[in-house]
């Protein structure tokens, strides 16, 4: 058998045959044979819009690997900094690079005095953070001009480093200013993820000293986060970079993306379901209502994953290490009663809809001490390395501007109609 599809024309009998090569068939040739044709694939459901070495999943096993490495194994024995790096430079890193590129971040998180004396207080009270954080880091490409020269290697390497830096200092200020408290600058002598908690959580004491249970859980929940190849922000971040338009624009985009209560929000949307559901006994007629089409289970489907999602596996084992340190969050219940019924419910089960990587982070990040707002901010920490990554490889390969067809439904020419004359 061969491994191609033949395309006819049968307005003309004209056919080619198209190899199917690594899962793909080429559109081109399509485009040859029918010019003027296109796909019709709204939602980019059966599309491939690039070819990438970056991550890799198989929807339908529940595998999940960056660069290779599977991970269960990278949540169980790696760093984020160490996958940061990994997802950026396709390898692990050495012990003198990881040093090197850890130094290089810590030096980096700190933000522009103008940006902590001045930005945050423009907002209004009750900001959401994932709007300040939008807003501010397309406010970061103001003051890195040099970020616009996107064909230097060694330029797009070092915006990156400042992104993957400073995303957590303004998530951090963004928080503090809702709060009414003061900015709390980064502290170098801290790791990522405890200096991040710093910023959060310090108060009058000289140095921030975090359960090292929570700091590890932390860098195991951003490890899960950092990437998952072309989702709806990724893809948004390889559009607007394929326009060449600085990083700092090109992350605003996408964290903006992920604002959407269908991709990042949807574990501030589980949160808000399970308090909404209150007890145990209410569970079955919520699922009652969902399968009636009123809205839907948060925090479950996916567009890739008909199976369940591994970074849920391993989120909601995180969760019992958290919760004993923090005292059980009693919403934890009410999940796994509503995981249990619906996956015993064939309108989920013919439906492939299983617990994606939203349904339990939430209830960790609320038992962290988190305000539900912030949940997507915590999303988009550990999103912006696998922003980053595809960014680079998408301007690597020289990618053309994005520029997809439509289908025109609208009308036929017809004559304008001066305003006097309208009925
Ligand atoms: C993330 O792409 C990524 O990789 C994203 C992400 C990442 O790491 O970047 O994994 C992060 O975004 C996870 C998903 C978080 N979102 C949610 O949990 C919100 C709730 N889930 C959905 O709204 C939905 O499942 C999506 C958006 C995630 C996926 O939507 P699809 O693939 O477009 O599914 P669909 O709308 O075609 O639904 C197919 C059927 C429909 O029913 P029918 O019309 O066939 O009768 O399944 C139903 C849907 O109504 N359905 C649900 C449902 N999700 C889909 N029914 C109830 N509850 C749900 N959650």
């Amino acid at each position: 058998m061969t491994e191609s599809v033949t395309i006819t024309d049968n307005r003309t009998g004209q056919s080619v045959e198209v190899p199917i090569v690594d899962g793909a068939v080429s559109a081109a040739e399509w485009a040859k044979l029918l010019p003027g044709i296109w796909f019709y694939d709204p939602g980019l459901g059966t599309t491939a819009e690039c070819e990438s070495a970056i991550t890799y999943i198989d929807g339908e096993a529940g595998i999940l690997r960056y660069r290779g490495y599977p991970i269960e194994q990278l949540a169980e024995g790696s760093t984020y900094l160490e996958v940061a790096y990994l997802l950026l430079n396709g390898e692990l890193p050495v012990r003198a690079e990881l040093d090197r590129f850890t130094e290089e971040i810590r030096q980096h998180t700190f933000i522009h005095e103008n940006m902590r004396k001045r930005f945050f207080d423009g907002f209004h009270y009750d900001a959401h953070p994932m709007g300040m954080l939008v807003s501010s880091v397309a406010a970061l490409s103001t003051f890195y001009p040099e970020a616009k020269r996107i064909d230097e290697p060694e330029t797009r390497r070092r915006q990156a480093v400042r992104l993957i830096a400073k995303v957590p200092t303004l998530a951090a200020a963004a928080h503090r200013f809702s709060i009414g408290k003061p900015f709390v600058y980064p502290d170098v002598s801290l790791s990522f993820a405890e200096n991040f908690l710093s910023m959060m959580w310090r108060g009058a004491e000289p140095r921030f000293e975090a359960d090292p249970a929570l700091v590890r859980a932390i860098e195991v929940l951003f490890i899960l986060h950092a990437d998952h190849e072309q989702n709806c922000s990724t893809t948004t971040m390889r559009v607007v970079g394929s326009a060449h338009a600085d990083p700092y624009s090109a992350c605003a985009a996408a964290i903006a993306a992920l604002y959407g209560p269908r991709h990042g929000g949807a574990n501030e949307a589980v949160l808000r379901m399970l308090t909404s559901i209150g007890s145990l006994d209410a569970v079955p007629e919520f699922v009652r209502s969902v399968k009636e089409g009123h809205g839907r289970l948060q925090g479950f489907g996916h567009r890739v994953y008909k199976n369940y999602d591994p970074r849920a596996k391993i989120i909601r084992e995180v969760a019992y290490d958290v919760f004993e340190v923090t005292g059980k969050n009693p919403l934890l219940d009410i999940a796994l009663k509503l995981e249990e019924v619906a996956l015993a419910d064939e309108y989920f089960s013919s439906r492939r809809l299983y617990p994606n990587v939203d349904f339990y982070s939430g209830l960790i990040y609320q038992a962290l001490g988190f305000p539900v707002e912030l949940f997507p901010v915590l999303f988009a920490i550990p999103r912006t390395s696998g922003w980053l990554a595809h960014w680079s490889e998408m301007l690597e390969k020289n990618t053309r501007i994005a520029r997809p067809r439509q289908v025109y439904t609208g009308q036929d020419e017809r004559p304008y109609v001066p305003l006097a004359e309208r009925g």
